[in-house]
């Protein structure tokens, strides 16, 4: 699928159908052709609404605000993949910053797209060959063809690499274990400027990573460490992304129960995701230098399986007592995390699927953002809200911190209470973030929006 920028008018370039995006429900501006028939309809202009007349699909949309066109965007695709259409046009929505929303459409175009049917005997073609965005704008604002087009090239390799993490999340268990990951992080090294260092057991043991081998110890498939690094000539800042990729998580011996289960392959979120935004950064250029840490593994069962009361010993020496193996996540990053700060990062960001109690506290769609910087954690959720990403901060606190005190251990692997979890849990993870990275560091929880099985937005 191709995304074109055309300095044309609507009405001069040729389509199987045309998208228009009908804003403030207001059905008597100049693009509105069909405004009768719309009305006979019951058409009203709301959100995600849609209207196909003749070859015009119609689609209600709040506001030119970002999040709304993209939303409404991918609303159009969705309709439209179900058609024959091969061809769509669509003028431009600009808001304050011209180049954004093309951008969001973009992004819209690529996602909405998207279907996993690997598995699927019969498949789905996709028969939208090109889109083309055609400068003439609702509001007549005047958009630079140079800005128009790196605008779609920012948000096809963002939506792209969105698609790779989704691709790797919806992989099956037996397929997606720790050396395909690694196959597919050295893939990555075909990139300018990227390249990929694979660790395993040997490495592991010498780094002294004793939580991360235990979780790996009943599994039959060794573990990795995988390190990508994207570093342009002349970098700026550097960009530590951590991801859990938890291949499978049975829960271990403290086993989940059957409908927890189900799902669980997506424990490698953390993974992909870090792993795709390394992906977009380096096929951007972006002037950072980005890396992507991950400790791949999956909690298994069988005679070699590590146990609760077990204590293991992590990289930075703390003791850990094991009160519940399913609590395994926070192991592995454990290590990685500890191993990251040794990578002197200027920022340090950890992405994982850790708990089902951040689930609980703010839904499905949102990311749990935990960190001690509150100035970090302000501009991440901005700059989340401008991606239409939706984040939720949950705050530390000292009574909190308490319940991880462990009897025989330097700490436990579960607090002794069974609220707040998603908190206690970035506070474990805290016991291995060295104290020059604290400031530097954010802990994402993302078991809710890493993976639902239903369409949404
Ligand atoms: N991978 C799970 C967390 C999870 C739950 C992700 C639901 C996505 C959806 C994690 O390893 C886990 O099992 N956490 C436990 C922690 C508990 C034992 C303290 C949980 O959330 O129940
Ligand atoms: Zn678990
Ligand atoms: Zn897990």
């Amino acid at each position: 699928m191709n995304i074109l920028i055309e300095n044309k008018k609507v009405s001069e370039v040729k389509a199987d159908i045309k998208i228009v995006l009908v804003l403030d429900k207001n059905l008597d501006h100049k693009w509105i052709e069909d405004k009768i028939e719309l009305e006979f309809l019951g058409f009203k202009g709301e959100s995600e609404e849609s209207c196909l007349i003749g070859k015009t699909l119609y689609v209600g949309c709040e506001s030119t605000n970002n999040d709304e066109i993209r939303l409404s965007s991918a609303k159009a695709i969705n309709v439209i993949k179900k058609t024959k259409a091969k061809t769509i046009k669509i003028g431009t929505y600009a808001n304050e910053c011209p180049g954004v929303n093309i951008k969001a459409m973009s992004e819209a175009f690529i996602l909405g797209s998207y279907a996993y049917e690997e598995y699927k005997s019969k498949k789905n073609t996709l028969n939208i060959e090109t889109i083309t965005i055609c400068l003439e704008d609702y509001n007549d604002v005047e958009i630079s063809e140079t800005t128009a087009n790196k605008s779609v090239k920012t948000g096809t390799t963002v939506a792209t690499s969105t698609n790779f993490a989704k691709d790797l999340v919806n992989e099956i268990p037996y397929e997606m274990n720790s050396l395909k990951l690694e196959e597919i992080a050295k893939g990555l090294k075909s990139i300018k400027d990227v390249t990929c260092n694979s660790y395993g057991k040997k490495f592991l043991k010498e780094q002294g990573m004793g939580a991360f081998l235990a979780v790996n110890r009943a599994s039959h498939i060794p573990p990795r460490l995988l390190h990508v690094v994207y570093k342009p000539e002349n970098a700026k800042e550097k960009f530590i992304y951590v991801g859990k990729g938890l291949t499978y998580d049975t829960g271990g011996l403290s086993l989940k129960p059957g409908n927890h289960m189900v799902t669980m392959k997506s424990d490698m979120s953390g993974s992909a995701a870090v792993l795709g935004i390394l992906k977009g950064a380096a096929e951007l250029e972006l002037p950072y230098e980005v890396h992507a840490i991950v400790g791949a593994t999956e909690n298994a069962i069988g005679p070699e399986a590590y146990k609760p009361d077990d204590v293991l010993t992590a990289k930075n020496g703390k003791t850990i007592e094991i009160r519940n193996t399913d609590a395994e996540g926070r192991l592995v990053l454990a290590d990685c995390l500890c191993y990251a700060c040794e990578q002197k990062p200027d920022y340090l960001i950890d992405m994982a699927t850790l708990t089902g109690a951040c689930v609980v506290a703010l839904g499905n769609y949102t990311t749990g953002v935990m960190g001690h910087s509150s100035e970090l954690k302000d501009t991440l959720m901005q700059n989340a809200e401008k991606s239409g990403e939706l984040t939720g901060t949950l705050p530390f606190n000292r009574y909190l911190k308490k319940l991880l005190k462990s009897s025989i251990a330097d700490l436990s692997n579960i607090s002794s209470s069974s609220y707040g979890g998603a908190i206690t849990a970035g506070l474990f993870l805290d016991n291995f973030v060295a104290d020059d990275c604290k400031d530097k560091w954010l802990h994402l929880d993302i078991a809710g929006p890493a993976y639902v099985e239903k369409d949404w937005g």
